[in-house]
């Protein structure tokens, strides 16, 4: 059953809608786990392996192996703050970030419609992935981008894979307008997060992260919010198996957004629960460059049911954090991901993190999604010829 998660309005799990036809708000998909965790031992370390959680038809599953994500202990840099470090690193999905999760399940609904072709609006990694796994399934995809602003290798995805791609001038939210109008025509199946089938693939980092820590819940779970469909994922998927029995404590779910875009974050420090969409956001993270979430309402309820919190970073704390992670650790990820290690640091310094807390930073997408970012942030090589006596001199040197 599809439920309006303001009204509370309910819709059959076929009905192709993407927001509540009585009030507009968003929808989720309402599941029972019925199960016990045992079943999900000795299976294949997919997402697929918790098919009992999610609801569409199993024989028609469209899958890359996505899941599975490494869950990476991080003393090093835990220590440095004081703090028991985990990062789950979704960038080792098939496409390279965690929208593999949300478009598995979001494609296998739509062979399971039926449908022909399906689109999305993107910052780059929703492309990318609803590229490769449209072109998995056989169908037409469409994909609308905002123009300059979306990094080089996820750009070089969504063409590679076969997507016909339109350079948008505007940004991401004007995008996202114009291809939700589309589909609310029935020109195609939408794949934005809006989409409530995306969210039920995402929830299982959730369901990992628990399972990774040996069904115990961390004290906090820190992650980038751009539309705010992952935050509000992670919390349904953590909230299911809780509620399930199989942990007993949840985790404080805690939002990190750009100072340049972060309507999400102003809502929470007023203690509303809608945001007051940022005119024109900008970030160099051009992944979370998004002014009018449109999971705002999730995201909110996330982080205040969970006791959580949410904070801004500097595009400066990002570039810092990012490399941070890369040379303490040895974990690549794009600017938006390091966001929440960012945001992690900052809320330590501030006192919001306790010391010893068990903290899950999920690290989004992969460092070789923008390579120009990290090339720039670093000193070019210095160029020198294959002779041995100047090499040893300058190695000396250094
Ligand atoms: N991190 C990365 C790497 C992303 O690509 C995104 C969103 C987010 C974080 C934020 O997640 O939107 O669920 O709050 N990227 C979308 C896209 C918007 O089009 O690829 P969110």
């Amino acid at each position: 059953m599809i439920r309006c998660v303001s009204c509370g309005a309910e819709y059959d799990d076929d009905e192709v809608i993407y927001t509540c036809e009585k009030c507009g708000s968003v929808l989720e998909l309402v599941s029972d786990i019925d199960v016990s965790k045992d079943i999900f031992d000795g299976r294949r370390d997919t997402l697929w392996k918790f098919k009992e959680c999610i609801p569409v038809d199993e024989s028609k599953i469209v899958s890359l192996d996505e899941g599975g994500t490494p869950f990476c202990k991080c003393d090093k840099l835990g220590d440095e703050l004081g703090v028991n470090l985990y990062v789950k690193v979704e960038g080792s999905n098939p496409t390279g970030s965690f929208k593999d999760r949300g478009m598995t399940v979001g494609m296998t609904k739509a062979m399971e419609l039926g449908v022909s072709t399906v689109g999305c609006a993107s910052t780059g990694n929703t492309s990318a992935s609803l590229a490769a796994y449209a072109a998995r399934a056989g169908l037409r995809c469409i994909v609308f981008l905002p123009s300059g602003k979306v990094a080089l290798g996820k750009l070089a995805q969504a063409m590679f894979h076969g997507a016909e791609v339109m350079s948008i001038n505007g940004n991401f939210d004007e995008a996202l307008e114009a291809m939700t109008a589309l589909a609310l025509e029935k020109h195609l199946y939408l794949l934005n997060s809006i989409n409530p089938y995306r969210l039920e693939g995402q929830k299982t980092i959730g369901y990992e992260i628990l399972r990774d820590l040996g069904w115990q819940s961390p004290d906090r779970i820190i992650l980038p919010v751009g539309n705010a469909g992952n935050i509000s994922a992670i919390w349904k998927g953590v909230s299911e198996f809780y509620n399930a029995g199989f942990v007993k404590d949840l985790p404080m779910m805690t939002g990190i957004q750009a100072e340049g875009a972060c309507p999400v974050t102003n809502a929470f420090k007023k203690g509303e629960r809608r945001v007051v969409p940022v005119e024109n956001p900008e970030t160099i993270a051009t992944a979370i460059r998004i002014g009018a979430p449109v999971s705002d309402i999730k995201a909110l309820n996330a982080i205040y049911d969970s006791n959580g919190y949410s904070e801004t970073v500097t595009d400066e704390e990002i570039l810092d954090a990012q490399k941070l992670l890369a040379r303490t650790e040895g974990i690549g990820v794009e600017p938006a991901s390091a966001a929440s290690i960012a945001g992690l640091k900052k809320l330590v310094d501030q006192g919001v993190i306790d010391k010893g807390e068990t903290i899950t930073c999920v690290v989004t997408g992969h460092l070789l999604k923008d390579p120009n970012t990290a090339i720039d942030a670093c000193t070019k090589p210095t160029e020198v010829d294959a002779d041995i006596d100047t090499l040893r001199k300058l190695l000396m040197n250094k």
